[in-house]
């Protein structure tokens, strides 16, 4: 291709990747698949290599990392970075908003905008003409660390702000939160405990440690996020309220919380601030509390700052998920993968509203890290859905320590002489050992699995201390009457859960897939591969390079599947267990191209109780049809089911405009392509 072809095509391209990454990571909307948008990347990145002299650093191939450097340079922010002033306590609070009514006069109509107080690293981002050309660290508030390198590699910050919806500045200094979501979080610490490595203690430390990399591949390689909040300084750019620069940073093309509110009163800041409380467990990012940020930013020249903070904001904090408590004891706890797991049982202590009275030492080598024994004083913590850890050990000068723990030579619940794997140790006997067994059986009940009401933890133990489940598939055959010589389990308990179990066995692929626990198979996966194969048989028999033909499944992946499917013991159980159930398969979607589903493309949120089906259930219909199912409603959704008790997001939906079908519209809907509940 001729040099100006290359040009404009190169132009071209950009402009149309941008478009879809800000679809994919702001919009949460993609417009294409992933194997359309690799076409499009691998395009330019060619092109590029043809003609070097055209690669430009907003280019989409530029957010590679660049080489390692021995030191951050310092770098003033284009205006100080503030703190704010915080507190946890109702009536902190009411000062903050009685101070900044009297400060503005009586009459004035005081608006805030509450936004969830995101618990990660701050950083400003400068953009000259749309070009990100510098990020740093907060640092002291008025000089941090140029980090611009590695903020480079955040996938969802865009290198050229969007100019679509909005004209560009020639300047603008944003402040934003640098976080990571629990799931990436917990992955990356689960790579860095095989590796032997020390984990993170928390989201927040996690994301720390990777933007102040020195070498910007590392912080490539860790899944970080940009929310965007504030405006520190611009040129040309006229907004009047706090409300308006959201919108205008959305409209650039970067991430904005899509939980932020208006407010009015105190009362409204106690009802954002008790809402996002009890959904803080749910929210798969970290927040410590809210920032309430009065809305007219006039009106906040008239308030000004104190020596250290704007007189015009205030962090209305959650209480800490950190709490101190005593050591009792430490267990070995083994894991339905075999994998043994010390265990520290404590003295019970509150911690933001759960009673909390074990915690994972995660395995001997972090036990050792620790220096933790049996009676120590300790300081845990609960983070999101993480399983409580131990932090750290609080010095006791006076007090006499126990001796350094040790982990058992043999298996606590088989008796199994234990193997030792990097700095993990592990239960060899597999399906035979009791707690092994147990723990398969919980998880193939679990709710992303095959669903089975009223079978946990505790009676999978008894049924194998009982000796009624003695390998996995004896599960479809207990009947009633053996229950109900158990305890705990009553004629109208037993019968439920023998029906609930035979509803089981008629699982779908993906269900089952994800039940069985095989090591590095979600329920994501477990999806993508049952589209694939469409049987399980098929599934199977797959080797290692079919197996890599699904997108998402890395040779590490395609080795623990087949590893799993070829273990001997393992065959000769599923071959039972598949001859007890009657497993919904579906062929691979042999459609022909051009065909499309009828939701292909849509989104469906499933709010409140369906009474025909479960939500699971219905959002699995959907998606059969080529929908997604999602979580929160925005205006990209495309239809909300409201069921019964609804709440806030049948509220957004009339909000937003988005269509909503009650159960009965749903369950016809339903009907009409071919399906009956
Ligand atoms: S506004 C003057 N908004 O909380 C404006 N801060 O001290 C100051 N933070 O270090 C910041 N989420 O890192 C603001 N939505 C949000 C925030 C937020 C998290 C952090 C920020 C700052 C600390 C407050």
């Amino acid at each position: 291709m001729d040099r100006k072809k290359a040009e404009e095509r190169i132009a071209k391209l950009r402009t149309e990747i941008r478009h879809h990454d800000y679809l994919y990571y702001v919009k949460d909307a993609p417009e294409v698949s992933d194997e359309q948008y690799d076409k499009l990347y691998r395009e330019l990145v060619a092109l590029e290599e043809e003609h070097p002299d055209l690669v430009s650093s907003d280019s989409p191939t530029q957010r590679v990392a660049g080489a390692p450097v021995d030191s951050f340079p310092t770098i003033e922010h284009a205006a100080p970075m503030l703190s704010l002033e915080s507190d946890q306590s109702e009536a902190s609070l009411r000062r903050f908003d009685e101070r900044l009514r009297k400060g503005l006069g009586a009459d004035f109509p005081v608006e805030y905008v509450l936004e969830p107080k995101l618990d990660g690293l701050s950083v400003e981002l400068v953009y000259r003409d749309g070009v990100l050309v510098q990020a740093s660290t907060r640092g002291d508030g008025r000089k941090g660390e140029g980090i611009t390198e590695n903020v480079r590699t955040i996938a969802n910050v865009p290198l050229r702000l969007r100019e679509k919806d909005h004209q560009v500045p020639p300047f603008l200094a944003v402040r934003g939160e640098v976080i990571m979501h629990s799931e990436d979080f917990e992955k990356l610490n689960e790579t860095l405990l095989a590796e032997g490595k020390e984990p993170f203690a928390n989201p927040r430390n996690a994301s720390a440690g990777a933007v102040r990399q020195l070498d910007p591949r590392i912080t490539a390689s860790r899944p970080l996020y940009l929310y965007a909040y504030d405006i520190l300084a611009s040129e040309g750019v006229e907004v009047e309220t706090q409300w308006d620069v959201l919108q205008s940073l959305r409209a650039w093309g970067l991430t904005v919380n899509e939980r932020s509110q208006k407010g009015k009163t105190v009362d409204d800041i106690l009802a954002f601030h008790g809402g996002l409380e009890a959904e803080r467990d749910d929210l798969d990012y970290e927040i410590d509390g809210i920032v309430i940020k009065l809305n007219d930013l006039d009106a906040r020249e008239t308030l000004g700052w104190t020596s250290r903070h704007p007189r015009w904001a205030f962090a209305f904090k959650f209480p800490p998920r950190k709490e101190i408590t005593r050591i009792l004891s430490i267990v070995s706890s083994v894991g339905r993968s075999g994998v043994v797991t010390p265990v520290a049982m404590m003295l019970p202590v509150e911690i933001g509203g759960v009673t909390v009275a074990r915690a994972t030492l995660h395995n001997r080598e972090e036990v050792a890290r620790k220096d933790v024994r049996e009676g120590d004083r300790v300081r845990v913590q609960r983070a999101g859905d993480v399983i409580p850890q131990v932090i750290e050990r609080i010095e006791e000068p006076d007090r006499e320590r126990g001796p350094e723990w040790r982990m058992p030579e043999r298996c606590p619940s088989c008796g199994t002489k234990l193997v030792e794997r990097g700095p993990f140790t592990l239960c060899p006997n597999g399906f035979e050992c009791p707690a092994q067994l147990a723990g398969r059986i919980v998880h193939l009940a679990s709710r992303d699995a095959l669903d089975i009401e009223g079978l946990g933890d505790e009676s999978a133990k008894l049924f194998v201390a009982e000796g009624l489940v003695r390998q996995l598939p004896d599960l479809f055959e207990i009947q009633p009457e053996q229950l109900m010589k158990l305890e705990g389990f009553a004629q109208k308990s037993a019968n439920k859960l023998v029906a609930a179990l035979e509803k089981a066995s008629h699982a779908e692929l993906p269900r089952f897939l994800h039940g069985l626990g095989i090591p590095e198979v979600g329920v994501a996966v477990a999806r993508d591969l049952s589209r694939h194969f469409g049987t399980f048989e098929r599934l199977r028999n797959a080797d290692e390079a079919a197996l890599q033909e699904v997108p998402g499944v890395g040779p590490r992946m395609a080795e623990a599947i087949t590893t799993f499917f070829r273990d001997p013991k393992s065959a000769k159980i599923l071959d039972e267990l598949l001859a007890k159930m009657h497993l919904q398969e579906t062929e691979p979607s042999t459609q022909a191209p051009g065909s499309v589903q009828p939701l292909s493309g849509q989104k469906w949120v499933f709010t409140g109780g369906l009474t025909a089906l479960s939500r699971r259930d219905a959002q699995a219909l959907v998606e059969r049809l080529g929908a997604r199912a999602t979580g929160s409603v925005s205006k990209a959704t495309d239809v909300v089911v409201v069921g019964e008790d609804a709440g806030s997001k049948a509220e957004d939906a009339k909000k937003l405009g988005v269509k909503t079908m009650d159960e009965a519209e749903f369950l016809a809907f339903l009907k009409g392509n071919g399906i009956e509940v």
